[in-house]
């Protein structure tokens, strides 16, 4: 039976280490990825848009030798009722792998019960776990090691929220996530954060949450899917804001993230956004490097 990635509890501790490293390795030495998806086809497969995960993956395909299929909803017998579990043992006999962003973490379930082949999560409603592995890239290069403070400022109940809980217990570092009360991580994700060995501390006080912080990441208040809940999001969100005050009181040295795409003016201002400290671009490119350790891990 393959593995398959629909969260970072998929990986050891050391297999996470493993991924990173492989990364950066890759990141500063091109040459060193060889061509590990000789003859080998993913398919990539997207229920919402996406720029990042659609763009990084394919190039990431193409580097690594292998050959990308694009896939959507509207393109496949899915939008006429097929069923999943079809639908997966079909692929299965065609392609190597699926990468696959989808509206309910159910269908990856789905997927990977009945795929005979590696499931990688590009996006679900429940995790975001190739991101939250650029995510710690970015803190890696940028000497941001174990014990360092990570506080995410903003939906503590999403999909990247999540895998950063996940992840900083992977990583050895401590998070805080400030959030209103109604809409804290989910039970079971910090059950899982703790059993890991996570350091967790939940708020509603965002200064207090920014004090000393090394690393200061938010995300949209309003993800794919929520579009209806937009107006009472927003309402609920507002003090959650990445601003120039909340960053006042993170150290000298603290970096900026942000997953993208942003709503500048909501969960980040433009100031924050476009300042020396933001490492924004640089997190959006590891986006590239850590999936071609996805996939050389996942594939081989
Ligand atoms: N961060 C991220 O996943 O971006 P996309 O939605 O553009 O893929
Ligand atoms: N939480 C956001 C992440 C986008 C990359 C969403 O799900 O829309």
């Amino acid at each position: 039976m393959s593995r398959s990635f629909l969260s970072l509890t998929a990986l050891a501790r050391e297999e996470f280490q493993e991924i990173l490293t492989r990364a950066l390795d890759g990141k500063r030495n091109k040459a060193a990825w060889g061509k590990p998806l000789t003859d080998k086809c993913v398919a990539l497969f997207f229920e919402k848009p996406s720029t990042r995960t659609r763009i990084s993956f394919e190039v990431a395909v193409v580097e690594l030798g292998g050959y990308p299929l694009i896939l959507t909803q509207n393109d496949l017998q899915l939008s006429r009722g097929e069923e999943i579990s079809d639908t997966a043992r079909v692929m299965a006999r065609y392609v190597n792998a699926i990468m696959a962003r989808v509206k309910s973490h159910s269908t990856l379930e789905s997927l990977a019960a009945h795929a005979r082949i590696p499931v990688i999560n590009g996006l679900s409603d429940k995790f975001h776990p190739c991101q939250a592995l650029a995510d710690f890239l970015t803190l890696k290069e940028n000497g941001i090691g174990k014990g360092a403070k990570l506080v995410f400022v903003g939906d503590g109940s999403s999909n990247v929220a999540h895998s950063l809980l996940i992840g900083s217990a992977h990583y050895g570092c401590e998070i805080v996530i400030a959030t209103p009360e109604n809409l804290l991580p989910s039970a079971d994700v910090l059950t899982i954060a703790a059993r890991l060995g996570g350091q967790v501390t939940i708020t509603q006080n965002v200064l207090q949450a920014a004090k000393d912080a090394d690393v200061l990441y938010t995300d949209v208040w309003v993800s794919m899917g929520e579009e209806a809940k937009a107006e009472q999001k927003k309402e609920n969100l507002k003090k959650f804001q990445l601003n120039e005050e909340v960053l006042s009181y993170a150290k000298k040295s603290a970096i900026i993230l942000h997953c993208l795409p942003a709503h500048k003016g909501e969960e980040i201002t433009e100031a924050v956004f476009e300042s020396p400290m933001s490492r924004i671009f640089d997190q959006a490119e590891n986006r590239l490097h850590t999936q071609k350790a996805v996939l050389e891990f996942f594939l081989k």
